[in-house]
């Protein structure tokens, strides 16, 4: 029995999730995470309460005071505990700053007071800087690498997606609150206190997620043999400055956490110049959100025939110019269109620099690198919306007047947003060029056809000086004859003349035809079938096919890619993209200027045959009624590159339709008499 069944080649590896151990990790992420972001809510609303009676602005700082704290730690430690990460047992390490976090954020309703909110708030985000690096670093452990992109699409959705249902959660336990303080008239409990407990125990279930999580390797802490965590640090701040990709993904998630700054930093201001209120400022930010869910989830898959690093670059330069469009565009419902797409090029960009660090860093680094990436991007972040508003306060509101009613409004808030637009896309621009890996290929053209969902191949200059002609059809079709009588024609009128056929033309050819067309492998695999006939074209193309057109010659070849679409693809049904893909690769992309299919029933094309069956021969009707189908499918696909004849015409007529096309593609006018070329023809029967 071969393996060519459509169910073999279609199954689909086992979805991520049911990696047991991932499947664990990702559960305690997204306890965590909502713990994470009830405690934004919690902690903000607590420090407004416990300073409610100190006016408007002092409460403000308060809330201010609160955020500061939360990403000051980075700054200090986030190096630190990148190398904690690799240095140390992870389950260890998450599992202890589960208990701690767990602790301290009980310990804040319990003490109820606001110097104690930033302590332990900053306490609580040294822990986290140990659990985070721990955690990425973890993951490419528990997941097989091709399923990378996958884990970090679903760590990404718990890490942000529950955001809402933290909002949401909040709301019922104020509800609760409110609801038990009309009935226990003694009860002082404000709804944050109560999320807090609730954050609380979300980092005590994830503690016992971890703590029975025992398939986290500990391989890395026994080999790494640096001497001091010091000297890991300096390893890997070095490290992300030597690796030209990193150093690229780096800078470029880094544009990307600048822009946004920019964005956060004057996104309440900016939604209430264009005339919008609270609702609307609420509306920008799910907007966001929705976008990078969008972007994350979809954008990855849309583009799959991008090189990674480019679409990576893109999405960048892309959120700058619709950060400028936002700054310029004074109209909410757009500005709010335009975020969703903004959050979507974040998204993209997010998970696939982290796929790429995943993959392209090595495990004992991969902790650090997420640490120092993490931290840097806080203070990024920390900085810009500290700097955003100020220099949007500075610049102030200006008015430009081209008339007495057209007033174009220029404030300080679209000023920033220019200046991020600019930065993301210079950012952008840097990343792409420091980790392009397809440089030969214009970005334009890999977009469009990636867009396309084609894998862009250069057509190189030299092809184009010869004519390249295929020749296909099924058994006894008589397209061998067909290609023999138009070598001769073209031979006869001067031009120098390539006749040759697939497979067997090369020396490694013939003995894959051997192999291919012996009845005694009969049980050879479809897949293995298909590679091996395109090990003999990409052979054939290289030796034969590439350097005759190189010199302008004509080559005439009996049978091509097509054969394989039409008998692996269709006849033994498997993938056709899978089957015109490692075709792509094998030829480099080589088409043929015109493929003549002869078009012959298989019934009557069978019966022509004369000496005994070979092993493709030898298959049942319906599969050459298969490979008939999907030859005619091809040619009405692209009609501008085939010329379909019938074949149960006579030997005349069919000739004399070929020759008519092919004079549309002869040069004008038509060479000297050159010495012919033959290629060597073995006799070949259709
Ligand atoms: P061959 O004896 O050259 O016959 P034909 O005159 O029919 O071309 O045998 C080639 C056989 O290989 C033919 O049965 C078709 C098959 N084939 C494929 O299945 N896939 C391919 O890509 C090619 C080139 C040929």
């Amino acid at each position: 029995m071969t393996t060519s069944g459509r169910s073999a080649t279609r199954r689909k590896a086992p979805h991520v999730l049911a990696h047991a151990p991932f499947r664990r990790l990702w559960t305690a992420m997204g306890v965590c995470s909502l713990g994470d972001w009830l405690n934004i809510i919690a902690i903000t609303a607590f420090a407004a309460y416990l300073t409610r009676s100190s006016g408007y602005q002092a409460q403000s700082f308060a809330i201010g005071g609160v955020f500061v704290v939360k990403m000051l730690p980075a700054i200090v430690l986030g190096p630190l505990a990148g190398a904690f990460a690799d240095r140390f047992d992870r389950r260890l390490t998450m599992f202890c700053a589960d208990l701690l976090r767990f602790v301290f954020v009980l310990s804040i309703p319990l003490v109820g007071s606001y110097q104690w909110v930033i302590v332990a708030t900053l306490l609580v985000e040294c822990v986290n800087l140990f659990w985070v690096p721990a955690k990425d670093a973890t993951v490419p452990n528990l997941v097989p690498k091709d399923r990378l992109e996958e884990a970090n699409q679903l760590n990404l959705l718990v890490t942000y997606g529950i955001a809402p249902v933290a909002a949401a959660l909040f709301a019922v336990l104020s509800v609760v609150v409110e609801t038990l303080g009309k009935a226990v008239p003694g009860m002082l409990w404000e709804p944050a206190h109560l999320a807090l407990v609730v954050n609380a125990f979300a980092y005590l279930v994830s503690a016992f997620l971890i703590f029975t999580l025992k398939s986290i390797p500990k391989d890395h802490t026994t080999t790494v043999a640096t001497p001091s965590v010091l000297r890991q640090i300096i390893d890997g701040w070095r490290f992300v400055g030597a690796e030209r990709v990193v150093r690229g993904l780096v800078i470029g998630m880094l544009g990307a956490f600048a822009a946004g700054g920019a964005v956060i930093g004057v996104a309440k201001v900016y939604v209430v110049e264009l005339g919008g209120g609270d609702p609307a400022y609420g509306t920008v930010f799910a907007a966001v959100f929705v976008g990078m869910a969008l972007g994350i989830f979809f954008g990855p898959r849309l583009l799959r025939e991008l090189s990674r690093r480019r679409l990576f670059g893109l999405a960048i330069v892309t959120a700058g110019v619709v950060l400028a469009a936002t700054a310029l565009i004074h109209n909410l419902p757009i500005v709010v269109m335009l975020v969703v797409v903004l959050g979507a090029c974040a998204g993209i960009a997010w998970i696939i620099g982290y796929t790429l660090i995943g993959l392209e860093v090595e495990d004992h680094l991969r902790g650090r690198t997420f640490a120092f990436l993490q931290s840097l991007a806080r203070v990024t972040l920390l900085l810009v919306v500290a700097v955003a508003p100020a220099i949007a306060g500075l610049f102030g509101k200006h008015e430009l007047s081209a008339g007495p009613d057209i007033v174009y409004h220029f404030d300080g808030t679209n000023l920033v947003l220019v200046l991020g637009a600019l930065l993301a896309i210079a950012v952008g621009v840097l990343a792409l060029r420091h980790m392009d890996d397809r440089r030969e290929v214009p970005i334009g053209s890999d977009l469009i056809a990636a867009l396309r969902g084609e894998r862009y191949v250069p057509e190189s200059a030299d092809q184009s000086q010869g004519v390249f002609i295929a020749f296909e059809g099924g058994e006894g079709s008589g397209k061998t004859t067909q290609s023999r009588l138009t070598a001769i024609w073209l031979r006869d009128q001067g031009f120098d003349v390539v006749q040759t056929r697939e497979p067997g033309s090369t020396k490694v050819g013939m003995r894959l035809r051997a192999i291919l067309l012996d009845a005694a492998h009969q049980g050879l695999s479809a897949r293995s079938e298909t590679l091996l006939y395109a090990a003999d074209r990409a052979e054939h193309v290289e030796k034969v096919i590439r350097p005759a057109l190189e010199r302008g010659a004509m080559v005439i070849c009996d049978r091509y890619v097509d054969s394989s679409l039409a008998y692996q693809g269709a006849g033994r049904e498997l993938d056709q993209q899978d089957v015109a893909r490692v075709n792509t690769w094998a030829t480099g992309g080589l088409v043929p200027d015109l493929t003549v299919l002869i078009d012959t029933p298989p019934s009557v094309g069978l019966a022509r045959l004369a000496s005994p069956a070979d092993r493709i021969e030898r298959e049942p009707l319906e599969f050459h009624e298969r490979v008939r189908r999907e030859f005619r499918a091809l040619a009405a696909a692209a009609p501008d590159r085939y010329l379909v004849v019938d074949g149960q015409q006579t030997q005349e007529q069919i000739s004399l339709i070929i020759q008519d096309r092919l004079r549309e593609l002869l040069p004008d006018p038509v060479p000297q008499e050159t010495e012919a070329i033959t290629g060597t023809m073995p006799a070949i029967r259709d």
